[in-house]
């Protein structure tokens, strides 16, 4: 199951922070009055993408910054899921789509995400935690087996971008492959703690812990027997 932003993840994140203010933002200059709502298509890509607002800014004056965040994040989690609920794509919000690699731990993966099931279930997120160590038990989410097994990679990358970096926002399609890693197509920003960074339009990210070239598949899945479903 797809893990949406929760309140504590959100605010741990720079990138999440970010997006919170973004909307915000555009919120307080823009539409300064309703609790939600939609403007009509930024660009030409289609007509069911629209950009959204999520309107905290009457709350956002009484409050703290933390505060503020918080029930951002709220707002945005309720809105993804009640998407679901309607069973409709989501709409586009202005965020870009960033990959933060953390040491020894998950692919924070914030965005406009599609993700595509083993089995081709279809499910929309702006948050996710991907296990790379091979180890969860709740695959592709990160459940935090990475502690138990000692999975060991500082972060550091050594590919470098195939495309421009861009703050536009766009969707990206997140696809799991079995026993073997996440494809992606869509512009993502990957970036880790060290300041290193490389944006890409499509790859594969390694979920089983093994590659020499994280967070990048390297092959290795195949060598060592990966199995995506235990
Ligand atoms: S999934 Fe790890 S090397 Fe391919």
């Amino acid at each position: 199951m797809l893990q949406y932003i929760q309140e504590t993840d959100f605010l741990e994140q720079k990138s999440m922070d970010d997006t919170s203010k973004t909307a915000v933002k555009v919120v307080s200059e823009d539409l300064p009055e309703s609790p939600l709502r939609s403007k009509i298509p930024h660009d030409s890509e289609a007509s069911s993408t629209f950009v959204a607002f999520m309107d905290d800014s009457a709350r956002a004056s009484e409050t703290s910054p933390a505060e503020h965040v918080s029930t951002t994040s709220k707002a945005l989690d309720r809105w993804f899921r009640e998407r679901q609920k309607q069973n409709a794509q989501p709409r586009l919000l202005e965020i870009p789509n960033e990959a933060l690699i953390t040491g020894a731990g998950p692919l924070r993966i914030t965005g406009n995400l599609t993700l595509v099931s083993e089995e081709g279930k279809v499910s929309y997120a702006n948050h996710i935690d991907l296990c790379r160590c091979g180890k969860s038990k709740d695959k592709p989410n990160c459940d935090s087996q990475h502690l138990d097994a000692e999975f060991l990679h500082s972060g550091r990358m050594q590919e470098i971008s195939d495309t421009a970096a861009s703050d536009r926002p766009a969707k990206i399609t997140l696809s799991c492959n079995k026993d073997g890693p996440v494809t992606f197509r869509g512009r993502l920003r990957l970036h880790n703690s060290m300041g290193q960074q490389c944006t890409k339009m499509r790859g594969a990210l390694c979920r089983c812990g093994q590659s020499a070239n994280k967070p990048f598949c390297d092959g290795s899945h195949d060598k060592t027997g990966f199995r995506s479903k235990r």
